[in-house]
C-alpha cells in the first residue's frame, strides 16, 4: 500500500495543448479518490501521468517515498484498469490473468495460488479456460479486475472502467469494486465523468474542470457545500437551481423583476442564488417564497420532477413520490434558509444560508394575516 503525492503536476501536450495546468493532491494510504469532471478536463491525463503511461511536463509524483516521474511503468508497482479491459484475445482467461506474473519470473505455483484467488474473489472461476470473446462484458471488466488483482500492486488505476456496461450492471459492478477496494485496502484512483459513480466510490471527491481542480472533499461535503456554481451544477443530478441575482437596494431583483429583501449578505451586490431541487418546500418557508409555474411534470417512480419557471428563471423541483400537479399549475415554493446557496458572480461560494429572502407579497400576505 502506498501514499501518492502530486505537486503542481502539469501537462502540456505537442500543439500546446494544456490539459493539466499545476494539479497538487495528498492521496493517502488505502485512499479511494475518484477523479470527476467534464469530457476533456483532463482526468485521463492526470492518471496516465501517475501510472506513467505520459510523460510529465513539470512537477512532480510520488508514489510512496519515491519520484516516479522517470521511472518505467512496469516498475511503479501499480495496475491499470481501462475503460476496454484491454484483454488479449488469442489467450485465455487463465492465461490472460497469469501472463503479468510469467513476465515477472514468477513461480507456477505462486502464480496458480494467485490466480486461483482472484478468480474466486471475482467469481470467475468457471470461465478460466475461455477466450474473451466468449464472455459478456461484464465477465470481461471482471477478468480485467483480476488482471490487476493478481499483482497485489500498491495503488490501483481505474479509467472509467464501467462505462461500456449497461446501467444496471454498471450498478452492481460499482458496488462490488467498492466492496473489493474495502476489502483489499489498496489506495485507489478511479477515473469518471459520471457523477453518480464518483459519489458513490469515493472516499475522497476531486472535481475537476479545465485542467485544475474545483474541489476536493468527502463526497457528501461537495455535495452540502459546493465550492463554486460548476461544482454545484456537475455534482447531483439534476443539478442545483441557480438564479441570478441583481444588487437592487437592501435586496436583491430576480430576473423577471421580483424583489428579494435580503436579510443576510452580500448586500449592494449582484450574487446567484442556489438551491437543491429537493431543498424546495410545496407551499412556502420563512425564509424564502416564490411563485413557481410548473411547466413539465415528470415522475420517475419513487420521485417526481416538476420543471418550470420562478422569478423568471428555469427551475427544477424533486418531490417525493407522486405528484398531482400539472402543467400549467401555479405553484408556491420555498426553501429553507440554511439551504440556500449563495456564490457570486464569478461562480465562487460565498455563504451558506444566510440569505433571509422573502418577495414582497409574501410579506403583504404576512402582513394581512
Ligand atoms: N495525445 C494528446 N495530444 C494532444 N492533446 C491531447 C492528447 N490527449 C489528450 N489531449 C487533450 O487534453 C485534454 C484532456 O484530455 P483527457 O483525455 O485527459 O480528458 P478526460 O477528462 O479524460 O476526458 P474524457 O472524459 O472525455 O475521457 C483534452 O483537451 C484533449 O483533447
Ligand atoms: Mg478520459
Amino acid at each position: 500500500m502506498a501514499t501518492i503525492t502530486l505537486d503542481q503536476v502539469r501537462k502540456v501536450y505537442p500543439g500546446k495543448v494544456e490539459a493539466v495546468k499545476g494539479i497538487s493532491l495528498d492521496i493517502a494510504d488505502g485512499d479511494f479518490i475518484v477523479l470527476v469532471g467534464p469530457s476533456g478536463c483532463g482526468k485521463s491525463t492526470l492518471l496516465r501521468m501517475i501510472a506513467g503511461l505520459e510523460t510529465i511536463s513539470a512537477g512532480t509524483v510520488k508514489i510512496g517515498d519515491r519520484v516516479v516521474n522517470e521511472i518505467d511503468p512496469a516498475e511503479r508497482d501499480i495496475a491499470m484498469v481501462f475503460q476496454n479491459y484491454a484483454l488479449y484475445p488469442h489467450m485465455t482467461v487463465y492465461e490472460n490473468l497469469s501472463y503479468g506474473l510469467r513476465n515477472r519470473g514468477m513461480k507456477r505455483d505462486e502464480i496458480d495460488q494467485r490466480v486461483k484467488k482472484a478468480a474466486a474473489i471475482l467469481e470467475i472461476g468457471s470461465f478460466l479456460d475461455r477466450k474473451p470473446r466468449a464472455l459478456s462484458g461484464g465477465q470481461r471488466q471482471r477478468v480485467a479486475m483480476g488482471r490487476a488483482i493478481v499483482r497485489s500492486p500498491k495503488v490501483f488505476l481505474f479509467d472509467e472502467p464501467l462505462s461500456n456496461l449497461d446501467a444496471k450492471l454498471r450498478g452492481q459492478m460499482r458496488v462490488e469494486i467498492k466492496a473489493l477496494q474495502r476489502s483489499l485496502g489498496t489506495t485507489s484512483v478511479y477515473v469518471t465523468h459520471d457523477q453518480l459513480e464518483a459519489m458513490t466510490l469515493a472516499d475522497t471527491l476531486v472535481v475537476m474542470n479545465g485542467g485544475v481542480v474545483e474541489q476536493i472533499g468527502s463526497p457528501l461535503d461537495v455535495y452540502e457545500r459546493p465550492a463554486s456554481t460548476f461544482v454545484a451544477s456537475f455534482i447531483g443530478a439534476p443539478p442545483m437551481n441557480l438564479l441570478p441575482l441583481a444588487a437592487a437596494g437592501d435586496g436583491y431583483r430576480l430576473p423577471d423583476g421580483t424583489l428579494l429583501p435580503a436579510d443576510g449578505y452580500p448586500q449592494g451586490k449582484a450574487a446567484i442564488l442556489g438551491f437543491r431541487p429537493e431543498d424546495v418546500v410545496i407551499g412556502g418557508t420563512d425564509a424564502f417564497s416564490l411563485d413557481f409555474h410548473v411547466v413539465v411534470a415528470e415522475p420517475v417512480g419513487a420521485e417526481s420532477f416538476l420543471h418550470g419557471k420562478a422569478g423568471g428563471a428555469g427551475i427544477i423541483v424533486r418531490v417525493h413520490g407522486r405528484t398531482e400537479a400539472r402543467p400549467g399549475d401555479r405553484i408556491r415554493i420555498g426553501v429553507p434558509a440554511a439551504r440556500l446557496h449563495i456564490f457570486g458572480t464569478d461562480g465562487k461560494r460565498i455563504a451558506h444560508g444566510h440569505i433571509s429572502a422573502r418577495d414582497r407579497a409574501t410579506e403583504t400576505q404576512a402582513a394581512l394575516t
